[in-house]
């Protein structure tokens, strides 16, 4: 018998394949142009522990009684240690409160950069200049006053002549995370403030990280979010300013009119060596590299993880002359806006490295147990 032919083709359809439109490549990688100069992390000294001073809570802050002025580091014969152990300690605690102090403004842009530079700030950042915050612009990087009539007026990040959430939560952010390089410290000294009201709340992202599955954890490590603060040129317009495109916004690489930026969901602190969740609520926050429906799925996991997570975050109660210095690569921070009167006061803040995941990064939590520390 003749053997049967099995050459015969067919014609079969190709599987219908679906392509999933993703916004936004996560794999992409940092051009390095804004990198932090420290070679590794820094160790704290213990240069500060003979100031009066208590952790206000396991997780995050710690306050310094008025023994400690700031402005009597800068004229120290050990300034640069006494410093750098300062920023230290901030990147650390996440923030630092204290009292009572006579440092001028003058003094607070001095320490400002200081801080900034002993903690490896790259050589082509410099002070933060605010796209649209009042006192700015083209007079230069001057600290900048932070007053509540801007708020009311909508010019700032609550937004108040936008269709978007009225709760007090939605102010939550990382300092112009929108752009290409962000804050890494900022300072803030209040001289006016109400009778009550008017509190700043911060959330340590690092201790966040933990009530994350370690599954969960590796996958954000491969996310960006966008951090997007374009609606500062609605606001801008309703106060008669434009955004400039020319100016340069402490680093030349941020400059321009569009205030967006991608940055790793999961970043490496570099003065720490530690990971810490960077989803700046207030910035909007598309998530890349997925679809636009898991966007809002992880947008509101991530959002009820930072604010639910109470024990994570510390309240400061300003009083006159008090001063906070925070990192906002591994915090975020509000203020409460539950006051009428005046409340005012000056605002220091650097730019520092372009911001990164590093697998050599390490979770606080193991970090401390390692190093067999509290804090
Ligand atoms: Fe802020």
């Amino acid at each position: 018998m003749a053997p049967i032919a099995l050459t015969q083709t067919e014609s079969v359809s190709p599987a219908q394949v679906h392509t999933l439109k993703l916004k936004g490549d996560a794999t992409e990688t940092p051009t390095g142009v804004a990198q932090n100069t420290l070679k590794g992390p820094l160790e704290y000294k213990g240069t500060l522990e003979e100031y009066s001073h208590f952790e206000v809570t396991p997780s995050i802050g710690r306050e310094f009684g008025s023994d400690l002025q700031l402005s009597q580091l800068l004229k120290a014969d050990n300034s640069d240690d006494l410093i750098r152990d300062l920023a230290v300690l901030i990147s650390r605690r996440g923030v630092c409160f204290f009292r009572a102090q006579d440092v001028s403004q003058d003094e607070m842009m001095q320490l400002q950069k200081k801080i900034s530079t002993l903690a490896g700030q790259p050589k082509d950042s410099n002070m933060c200049i605010h796209p649209v915050s009042e006192n700015t612009g083209e007079m230069g990087a001057k600290t900048q006053l932070i007053s509540a009539e801007m708020q009311r007026k909508g010019g700032g990040i609550m937004r108040l002549h936008d269709d978007v959430s009225r709760w007090a939560s939605r102010a939550f952010h990382s300092d112009v995370s929108f752009e290409k390089v962000p804050s890494d410290y900022s300072m803030l000294k209040v001289n006016v403030l109400p009778p009550s009201g008017g509190d700043t709340q911060w959330i340590n992202c690092y201790d966040i990280l933990d009530k994350i599955s370690p599954s969960m954890l590796e996958y954000f490590k491969t996310l960006k979010a966008d951090h997007n603060a374009n609606f500062f040129h609605q606001e801008a317009a309703n106060h008669g300013k434009t955004v400039s495109k020319t100016m340069i916004r402490g680093n030349p690489l941020n400059v321009g009119d569009d205030l967006s930026a991608h940055h790793p969901l999961i970043r490496t602190n570099p003065v720490t060596g530690w990971n810490a969740l960077y989803y700046s609520y207030g910035f909007g926050s598309r998530i890349q590299g997925v679809t636009y429906d898991e966007h809002l799925m992880l947008r509101d996991y991530l959002t009820q993880l930072c604010l639910n997570n109470f024990d994570c975050s510390v309240r400061f109660r300003w009083e006159a002359g008090s001063v906070a210095i925070w990192d906002n690569r591994s915090t975020l921070h509000s203020a409460t806006f539950d006051y009428a009167e005046e409340r005012s006061g000056d605002r220091a803040s650097s730019i520092g490295e372009q911001p990164y995941f590093s697998p050599e990064g390490k979770q606080k939590s193991e970090a401390l147990r390692a190093e067999g520390k509290k804090w």
